[in-house]
């Protein structure tokens, strides 16, 4: 939501542009395609964000762009985007910049620097659900002559007074927040937010570094596993606690059922809802993603490609991450006991079908 807000604002179709990243969560890239009109910029072959590039977009606008729209993490490689420093750049060439934080926000203090700071963040947006509250609630942090006109969105509680033929719109927050406000989600979003801050950013993340370099070390020193994004260790704040990886020869969707089902571990699997990045880090050409496209279009989704991808939290311990490591190990060695079988959406199930209820779930309900 917050995304499209900003997108609305910015569809004047005067013919200015926003810029994002091939790194970009469809969420900060539909938004823009469909609403405003973007440019998209290139990454390193690694998949890093391309400063050079971004620059050089910039200049070659002359003008033409209004917004620079990045992610503040990729929730595909976990790599920490340079937000201070694409800021920079969006104001020296008088643009804004937009960060979509959703990855960024649970792991990561935000400094979002007065407005007369160069590497000001204009605008910064969060969902609930990454920073471990319920779905359906999230943040937008904008400059407030942003809110000054009508809200894009419109009904009861929005407004002051509502006349035959006048609307006297009601003062922030309440002009946002339209229909029948999300009481529950807006309050567990906000015990979430004190709960990480009680527990401390800085611990969180000394921990988190240390869990993500030994996912990623290890990930890479199992035979057969090639990890998006490459090895390079994370520095402290360079690389969140998650890694996506391919196992050769393996489908996604089948390595993700066989940990699920073999070893109680959850991982997502597909293209994480960042098709352009992930066919950028698998190496596919425009044919290739032009095929595939077709094959996907023509209502065969086996044909997408993808990875797995597992997240670690702050409540994640080492012994976890090592039981997690062995059992790729297993997976890649093709130690795998159950049978499956694969949908016409790609994803694979036990060919029994998923059990119901765990069994200690199960024991649990029972008594
Ligand atoms: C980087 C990133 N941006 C945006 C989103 C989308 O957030 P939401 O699910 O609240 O639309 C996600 C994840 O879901 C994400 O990882």
């Amino acid at each position: 939501d917050a995304l499209n807000r900003i997108a609305a604002e910015e569809a004047r179709l005067d013919g200015r542009q926003v810029l994002v990243t091939e790194m970009e969560h469809h969420a900060d890239l539909l938004p823009w395609r469909h609403r405003s009109g973007h440019v998209m910029v290139g990454l390193s072959d690694e998949g890093h964000i391309d400063l050079d590039a971004i620059e050089h977009e910039l200049k070659a606008a002359d003008g033409k762009i209004s917004l620079v729209a990045v992610c503040g993490a990729s929730n595909v490689t976990g790599f920490v985007s340079p937000i201070h420093e694409v800021a920079e750049l969006a104001h020296r060439y008088g643009a804004r910049i937009s960060v979509d934080a959703a990855q960024l926000a649970p792991h990561h203090r935000i400094d979002v620097r007065p407005a007369d700071d160069p590497g000001h963040l204009d605008f910064v947006s969060l969902s609930g659900h990454k920073m471990y509250a319920p779905y359906g609630a999230g943040v937008l942090v904008a400059p407030r002559d942003f809110f000054a006109g009508a809200p894009e969105v419109m009904g009861g509680g929005a407004i002051s007074i509502v006349t035959w033929d006048d609307t006297v719109w009601a003062d922030l927050p309440d002009r946002e927040e339209a229909g029948s406000p999300n009481v529950i989600g807006a309050v567990a979003l906000g015990v979430a937010i004190e709960t990480l801050l009680e527990l401390g950013f800085d611990e969180m993340l000394a921990h988190e570094v240390k869990l993500g370099r030994r996912l990623v070390e290890g990930l890479s020193e199992i035979s057969g596993v090639t990890v998006l994004g490459g090895v390079e260790p994370g520095k402290s704040g360079t690389r969140l606690a998650l890694a996506s990886f391919v196992v050769e020869g393996l489908h996604h969707g089948l390595v993700a059922a066989a940990l699920s089902h073999e070893w109680g571990i959850a991982v997502r699997h597909g293209c994480f809802c960042a098709n352009p990045y992930v066919f950028h880090l698998l190496h596919m050409s425009k044919a290739d993603v032009a095929t595939v496209e077709g094959e996907v279009t023509a209502g065969r989704r086996k044909a997408l490609p993808g990875a797995v991808r597992a997240s670690l939290a702050p409540y994640n311990t080492e012994a976890e991450t090592d039981r997690f490591l062995e059992a790729v190990r297993q997976v890649a060695r093709g130690r795998i006991k159950a049978t499956y079988v694969q949908a016409a959406d790609g994803t694979y199930a036990p060919s029994g079908g998923w059990p119901r209820i765990p069994t200690a779930l199960h024991a649990v309900v029972k008594h």
